[in-house]
């Protein structure tokens, strides 16, 4: 048996396959986000380990036996968060998430020095884990001054798990201070931030072991001794093992709280000036890229919030066949956005509102935003050499059949759904879980769902969808002028 957990960023999820990497079952915990002020997005690590507690509850209450028998665990997580601790390993502050924008001004500052892009392949945005360190140095330097670790979400999960320091490739090469190319810290990025490579936790390729499961948590889930701890995956690259993204071509379409379109790469290859991420897959000797567009489903989860309507009703009254676009534009820019625009200030718009926009209208107006945002990282993968034929959807947005109508006829390729199966990050992550306790090559174990259907662009809708597309681009120019 081997346990996947991936910590969300609305909940932490564990997932229990056997050898044979049948799933077992799964258990949640949820975990809130607050937003203190805007452009903020934060959370308290405790609440991770509260919520993973809760999760492993949840399976031990009802696979009992199973549980006992995990032999390794695989760790997910939301990237580029900024965990710090002092000597003691105690947490200094909040975590600063992926999808805050505090630190805009601080990103700009260190992406005009021209090594960062040189050598972790990307631009520096706000939500990448280096501005955030400088943002606290100069608005918290108590607190700077007593950082003695940075970790990544997942890698506190890990230091509660197994009392060591520890990350992986895929997750560091979201903070800014990786050398992508040569998976490992780059001593003179971290200098430029007021850090030492000592600060930083040591590095394992995703699918290595990255310690092993503390006894006493051990004895307390009812597992033996030796349990293995896989370095795991920043939640992107981990879907991307449970989806069999591994090799070169391969992609998928992520909706969850962020959008995300992502393309596996047998070679590394950067193209920061479309705002592409170039990253290092959960693999050795592999890398990715990917398109990150930071409200997906957190976009019709607010239009959820304002209309007091659940996203299930408002997906619903929208019916299964696609409509022609109604001419209300919708910028998903609720945070801000990163591919391709990079620009933390922007944010959303409803336009083109007439007497006749009902909830509906502005429903498929959502919708078809994210599905609009997603071309235009569709766009900045081909600037970045990568011609995508068909995606798979996954995440929690997926379940909306007009949304996936949507984006195969916003970006004119097939969008493929997986048969039944959870293969998100959490499979993930037990998948990567199973072959570092196993020795097991990855490509064999990485491999891809069945396709239960495809969805086709709508042939009959293309030129009204490229019409509304053309006007959607027009909005953001126009929009940053008015701001
Ligand atoms: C990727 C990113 C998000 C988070 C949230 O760069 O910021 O996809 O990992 O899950």
């Amino acid at each position: 048996m081997y346990l996947g957990i991936d910590l969300g960023t609305s909940g932490v999820k564990a997932l229990l396959i056997d050898d044979g990497q049948r799933v077992i079952g799964s258990a949640s915990g949820a975990i809130d986000v607050s937003r203190p002020h805007p452009g903020w997005s934060e959370q308290d690590p405790a609440h991770w380990i509260r919520a993973t507690e809760e999760a492993i509850a949840g399976l031990k209450a009802a696979y009992p036996a199973e549980l006992a028998a995990v032999k390794g665990v695989g760790l997910s997580g939301h990237m580029h968060g900024a965990t710090l601790l002092d000597d003691q390993d105690k947490v200094l502050r909040p975590c600063i998430l992926w999808n805050d924008t505090r630190s805009f001004k601080q990103a700009a500052a260190l992406d005009a020095d021209p090594q960062f892009r040189a050598l972790t392949g990307n631009i520096v945005f706000p939500g990448f884990t280096a501005p955030k360190l400088v943002w606290v140095a100069e608005n918290e330097p108590e607190i700077f001054a007593r950082v003695r670790w940075v970790l990544l979400p997942k890698d506190y999960l890990r230091l509660w798990l197994t009392g060591e320091h520890i990350s992986e490739m895929s997750d560091s090469a979201g903070t800014s201070w990786l050398d992508t190319g040569k998976r490992a810290w780059s001593e003179s990025l971290l200098s430029a931030t007021g850090l030492k490579e000592r600060h930083m936790p040591s590095l394992v390729e995703g699918t290595e072991a990255g310690g092993q499961l503390r006894s006493d948590l051990a004895a307390s889930w009812g597992m033996g001794s030796g349990v293995v701890v896989a370095g795991g995956a920043g939640d992107n690259a981990a879907s991307a093992c449970g989806m069999g993204t591994v090799g070169e071509g391969n992609a998928f379409v992520s909706l969850g709280t962020s959008g995300v379109l992502f393309a596996a790469n047998s070679s590394y290859l950067p193209n920061p000036a479309s705002a592409v991420h170039a990253f290092c897959h959960a693999l050795p000797d592999t890398w990715h890229q990917m398109g990150v567009i930071l409200s997906a489903t957190d976009a019709l989860n607010w239009h959820s919030g304002v209309t007091g309507r659940s996203a299930g009703e408002l997906t619903g009254e929208l019916g299964e066949t696609l409509k022609a676009p109604s001419g209300v534009t919708f910028l998903p820019y609720l945070s801000g956005e990163r591919t391709p625009h990079n620009d933390a200030a922007i944010r959303g718009v409803f336009a083109g509102l007439g007497h006749e926009s009902s909830r509906v209208v502005l429903t498929q107006a959502v919708l078809e935003g994210v599905s609009f945002a997603l071309r235009d990282s569709l766009e900045a993968l081909k600037a970045a050499g990568t011609t995508l034929s068909r995606v798979t959807a996954i995440g929690g947005g997926s379940r909306s059949r007009y949304w996936l109508k949507s984006i195969a006829t916003a970006l004119g390729i097939p969008v493929e759904i997986p048969a039944d199966g959870d293969f998100g990050a959490a499979f993930g992550a037990a998948r990567l879980g199973l072959v570092a306790a196993t020795k097991a090559d990855p490509l064999s174990v990485f491999t891809a769902p069945v396709t239960a259907e495809t969805v086709q662009p709508d042939a009959a809708l293309k030129a009204a969808y490229e019409d509304a597309y053309q006007r959607y681009r027009r909005l953001y120019p126009a929009i940053r002028a008015a701001y």
